[in-house]
């Protein structure tokens, strides 16, 4: 079996500690991966704090070309990279697929964005004692950022992480998810085939929160960029003290349909944003509010699409649905839903465990106190609820502790917009599901769903502090 050394300073750390990584879905062996603690962590950020010096000093045009080469080597190794997907996370292989080709763009982005990378000027004569001077903006690299990336899109979630990083000229200490190192070591190699030099990105892996805290308060670090939980998040913000931070938490995602939308058009669509990657997508469509003239129709048509979906291996190319991340997760959403039904919700599809998999489930007679509505269930379980006037529907979506994307399906352009004005949210999707996603779209939440934005420019000026140059130009 394969053992994943930490990459440090362009090399292969061997440690003598390391952890089984298993396959969620068969629990195959996959490897034996390095388990880092705070030594090689001093170690990787002191590494890409010297290494700092170079990628500073390193022309746009060149960070560019490297990032443009990663995405023309990934392109190349496509099918390896959608398979170590299947493998480590349990996602479907064509799903895993469409998770690379993305990855490809979002360093062709990043690529694009470091040549982009503008200030401003100043109308310094603007104020009283400006004449005769000239102001203007540039924006600089912070130094060494830390990357804390989830299981669900180990390729393309890293990628919105190092892509800007590299692109505004920083150097990166990655800690990808447990379960998912092989895809970071994966590109760790493609990085160093590019060009980046030695130490612009260290990947370390292992687990533990002195190992997390150490990543975040080492005084080298400038900056940590982090995808997963809300509860982590906020711990993360505290221990960020006054380095900056982006946060892209959890959601609870809500959806309103309008009484006047092509049913046999959206619903393919709505099952899709339910139940790709067994709904462990931070956007994947959680609730679902039906006007009443259509709800009674809406469910019928959205379980029978659902019950169309193939559940099985992650490598099997038929497979729509697979396992969850772990046992653990299994159990707890299990639990959810028991909840939900002895406190008088009713289940329209699934709802158990089946071969070791959560069935994709539906469920009716949902209220916003329920876990499965008011938590993020990061699951393969969707609630469809009724209701009669927009501006209730309006209300029960922002009835929730997380902001991210919400989505509403509609003709009315009025009623489009006034949705959109009254969503609390980072993203608003108009006739299309939440969990749609481009990766150049500005893209975070607020609330508990986060802090700062992603998307690759967006991200760039996360990453970059803005200084200013004033000249007099008379004595
Ligand atoms: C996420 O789960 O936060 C990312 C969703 C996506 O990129 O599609």
């Amino acid at each position: 079996m394969q053992t994943k050394n930490l990459y440090i300073n362009g090399k292969e750390k061997q440690i003598n500690r390391t952890y089984t990584l298993y396959s969620p879905y068969n629990q195959d062996a996959l490897a034996e991966i390095a388990m880092a603690d705070e030594n090689d962590v001093k170690e990787a950020i002191a590494g890409a704090h010297s290494a700092y010096e170079k990628m500073k000093e390193m022309p746009a045009h060149e960070r560019s070309a490297i990032l443009s080469r990663v995405a023309q080597l990934l392109s190349e190794r496509k099918e390896e990279a959608a398979r170590i997907i299947a493998l480590e996370a349990g996602k479907p292989i064509r799903t895993a697929r469409g998770e690379v080709d993305r990855t490809i763009v979002t360093y062709q982005f990043a690529a694009e964005e470091a040549k982009r990378i503008y200030g401003e000027t100043i109308p310094m004569d603007a104020a009283p004692g400006g004449e005769n001077r000239i102001g203007f903006t540039w924006r600089e690299p912070l130094g060494v950022v830390t990357a804390i990336s989830p299981f669900n899109f180990p390729f393309n979630l890293v990628a919105h992480k190092l892509g800007p990083a590299f692109a505004a000229g920083n150097t990166v200490v990655l800690k990808p998810a447990e379960q998912t190192p092989l895809s970071a070591y994966f590109m760790a190699d493609l990085f160093q085939q590019a060009g980046l030099p030695d130490g612009a990105l260290q990947v370390i892996t292992g687990s533990g929160k002195e190992l997390s805290e150490a990543l975040v308060t080492d005084p080298f670090v400038k900056k940590v960029t982090f995808t997963g939980s809300a509860a982590v998040g906020k711990i993360i913000k505290k221990q960020a003290g006054l380095r900056k931070v982006t946060l892209e938490l959890g959601s609870n995602s809500g959806l309103i349909v309008e009484p006047d939308v092509p049913l046999e058009k959206i619903i393919p669509r709505c099952v899709e944003g339910a139940f790709a990657f067994a709904g462990q997508v931070c956007i994947s469509l959680q609730r679902i509010y039906v006007h009443s003239a259509i709800y009674d129709e809406f469910c019928e048509r959205f379980i029978e699409r659902a019950k169309t979906l193939k559940t099985g291996d992650p490598l099997d190319e038929t497979t729509d649905v697979s396992t969850m991340i772990s046992e653990r997760e299994t159990d707890r959403i299990s639990s959810w839903v028991e909840e939900a039904v002895e406190q008088g919700a009713s289940i329209g599809l699934g709802g158990s465990v089946k071969e070791g998999m959560f069935e994709p489930t539906v469920l009716l007679n949902v209220t916003e106190q329920m876990a499965v509505s008011c938590q993020e269930t990061f699951a393969p379980v969707v609630s469809i609820v009724k209701y009669d006037e927009l501006d209730e529907a309006i209300d029960l979506v922002n009835r929730s502790v997380y902001g991210l994307n919400v989505a509403i399906y509609t003709q009315n352009i009025m009623n489009a917009m006034h949705a959109a004005r009254k969503f609390e949210s980072g993203g608003v999707i108009i006739n299309d599901i939440p969990t749609f996603r481009l990766d150049h779209m500005p893209y975070g939440g607020v609330k508990d769903s986060g802090y700062g934005r992603e998307g690759i420019k967006y991200a760039v000026q996360e990453m970059t502090e803005l200084k200013f140059v004033t000249i007099k130009t008379t004595f």
